[in-house]
């Protein structure tokens, strides 16, 4: 794989966020071939499902280089007359055997594994009924505590939707996290993120091809933009000379596909359900940038007091990459009301953790706080209008966020958000996982 050269990157204190590059050429001869499997050989592959066919999940791992390490997390339907998950384990021990490679499942709703969890530190993963809660980020963080603990020697992170529909896309991601690695070889905290070539839209049964970004991440994308740019003017650049505008530096806001160094997935927060992505950036910026001022007054945001159990991130640099595929991304599509809970999360991890970071008490005469003040209650404004909107052409309502926080916000839900891995009793997680507790695990290729 050859990418564009990154042109332009921008700081938040010891965040480097490079600006977007792209695809150029997805084999670029030998040499890149064996340096990038190199790097894939080192990388477990965590595929989050939920109720997709075996079959659209193994088009999937098709597309999965071969020299990656394959996880599971499955919080697919389990009853009686059907056990989705025992398909899937299925599907993934013949996928194991043709082509000789090594995987992982676990269930999300596994009693053991959530027990291990919640005695090694992580109380808040688990509900009522003992079990990791329900959400997509819930998932991720399982199967990242499992690789962290099952794969030691695995040095990178990625995570793939289960549901893409074409296998070539899913092998260019991972051959894209590589590629991004391979541009900081020595760095230890490393993100790279994807941003699809094209999210094509089906409109009676033809897909057009023209539609550069999906509603959700179009909304996120636009309104971290506009707090990062009231940033940008006190912060160092690179190549950008002063007084250049900065704007849609964050094109991945909602990255379902990205990677990262396990050092750096181990010291992050981890946000529930669909937050995750966008929650990456949040936690960054809340953890690296000095609080100019206090929170605005009347917040009850508990962020702020989160961060001092968040681990040791503070004084690390920290690398994002965010590499534009030449695929699309074909997945199933779940509707209007899905991607408007979507994007409604992520808009809920800024307008409850940045924006109480950055605005202050109006009596305080502070410029930035001022214009992010501004920004915060235009966002309220367009959320209120799009509400409007909604009530006046909906009767039914939605929230795919309640499945990530009970606690859903009247105007945006707010995030549950988790403590970093390495906070937790890895050693423990380890012992349960390894001693038979986790009665959904199976290991598979390993003898
Ligand atoms: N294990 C597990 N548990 N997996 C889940 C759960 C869950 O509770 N909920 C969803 N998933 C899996 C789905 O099965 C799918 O493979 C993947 O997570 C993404 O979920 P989708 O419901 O298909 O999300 P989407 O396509 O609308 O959104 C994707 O793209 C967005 C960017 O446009 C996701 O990756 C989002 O996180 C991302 O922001
Ligand atoms: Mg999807």
């Amino acid at each position: 794989m050859r990418l564009t050269k990154i042109e332009k990157s921008s700081h938040v204190g010891l965040c480097t966020i490079d600006h977007e590059c792209e695809v150029v050429e997805l084999d670029a001869g030998e040499a890149v071939y064996i340096a990038l499997n190199r790097i894939l050989s080192k990388m477990v592959i965590v595929v989050p499902c939920k109720n997709e066919d075996p079959k659209t999940i193994e088009g999937v791992l098709v597309g999965i280089p071969n020299p990656c390490f394959i996880l599971l997390v499955s919080n697919s339907t389990r009853t009686d007359g059907q056990d989705r998950y025992q398909d899937e384990v299925n599907m993934l021990k013949r996928f194991c055997a043709i082509s000789g490679r090594k995987g992982l499942a676990v269930h999300q709703k596994d009693v053991g594994a959530a027990a291990a969890l919640r005695d090694a530190g992580m109380p808040e993963l688990i509900g009522e009924d003992h079990m990791v809660r329900n959400g997509k980020g819930e998932g991720m963080i399982l199967g990242l505590a499992l690789a962290a603990t099952l794969c030691p020697d695995l040095k990178y992170v990625g995570f793939m939707d289960a549901d893409s529909k074409l296998s070539g896309a899913p092998n260019e991601y991972c051959k894209a996290y590589a590629s991004g690695f391979a541009l900081y070889p020595e760095d230890q905290h490393v993100m790279v993120r994807i941003h699809w070539g094209s999210k094509p839209k089906e409109r009676d049964g033809v897909y057009d091809f023209d539609v550069r970004e999906g509603r959700s991440s179009r909304v996120v994308n636009e309104w971290l933009n506009r707090l990062l740019d009231l940033l940008w003017d006190e912060t160092e650049t690179d190549g950008i000379p002063s007084g250049v505008s900065h704007k849609k530096i964050v094109s991945t806001a909602n990255a379902g596909e990205h990677a990262m160094t396990m050092g750096l997935a181990l010291k992050l927060r981890m946000a529930g359900g669909y937050a995750i992505e966008p929650f990456h950036f949040v936690d960054l910026l809340e953890r690296q940038v000095q609080s100019p001022t206090t929170s605005y007054c009347g917040s009850d945001d508990g962020s702020v007091s989160t961060l001092s159990s968040a681990g040791s991130l503070e004084a690390s640099p920290v690398r994002i990459l965010q590499i534009r595929t030449s695929n699309p991304h074909i997945h199933a599509s779940k509707g209007d009301l899905h991607t408007r809970a979507m994007w409604k999360t992520g808009l809920g991890t800024i307008f409850h953790h940045l924006f109480p970071l950055y605005s202050s008490d109006s009596s305080i005469d502070d410029p930035l706080s001022d214009s992010v003040f501004k920004v915060r209650q235009e966002m309220m404004d367009f959320v209120a209008a799009e509400d409007k909107k909604f009530a006046q052409a909906n009767t039914t309502t939605y929230n795919i966020t309640a499945d990530a926080n009970d606690d859903v916000d009247e105007l945006l839900p707010r995030p549950r958000v988790y403590p970093p891995l390495e906070t937790l009793d890895l050693d423990l997680v380890k012992k349960r996982f390894t001693s038979g507790t986790a009665k959904t695990l199976h290991r598979i290729g390993f003898d």
